[in-house]
């Protein structure tokens, strides 16, 4: 499974890197994919998606599997919202929400997630 993800400072980018998956990074929002996908992002400024993230799912609507994002739990109610966001805008699954380049378990649940999808 691909994984199309955002980072602006990263954590993101430390966190797929230990998952051993095949990934695209999204900095303009106009990059293309032809295969399922799922999409990892960092949240910003009161809980929202990132522009390039959010032109990125409008374009591969199709493709994305499921959302997972990064965030910080001292934003209280915002933490990672931007999965909630993605998954209502998407109709798919939020995989997982984690602090910033998130914790081993965390890497350990999303392979196993990962993997799951991949049996679908
Ligand atoms: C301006 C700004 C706004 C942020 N807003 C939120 C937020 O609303 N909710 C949240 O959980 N984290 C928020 N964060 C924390 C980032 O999502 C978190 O540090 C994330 O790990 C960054 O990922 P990156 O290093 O891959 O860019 C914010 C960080 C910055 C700099």
């Amino acid at each position: 499974m691909l994984i199309a993800y955002a980072s602006k400072t990263g954590n993101v980018a430390r966190f797929v890197a230990k998952l051993g998956y095949p990934t695209l990074r999204i900095e303009s929002g106009r990059e293309r994919i032809t295969h399922p996908c799922v999409l990892v992002t960092y949240t910003t400024g009161f809980g929202q998606v990132p522009p390039e993230v959010r032109a990125f799912a409008q374009a591969h609507r199709r493709f994305i599997r499921g959302v997972a994002a990064s965030g910080n739990r001292s934003w209280g109610p915002n933490f990672a919202r931007a999965a909630d966001t993605l998954s209502e805008l998407l109709g798919v699954p939020v995989l997982l929400k984690f602090e910033l380049s998130g914790w081993p378990e965390d890497t350990e649940r999303f392979r196993q997630i990962l993997s799951t999808l991949e049996e679908k």
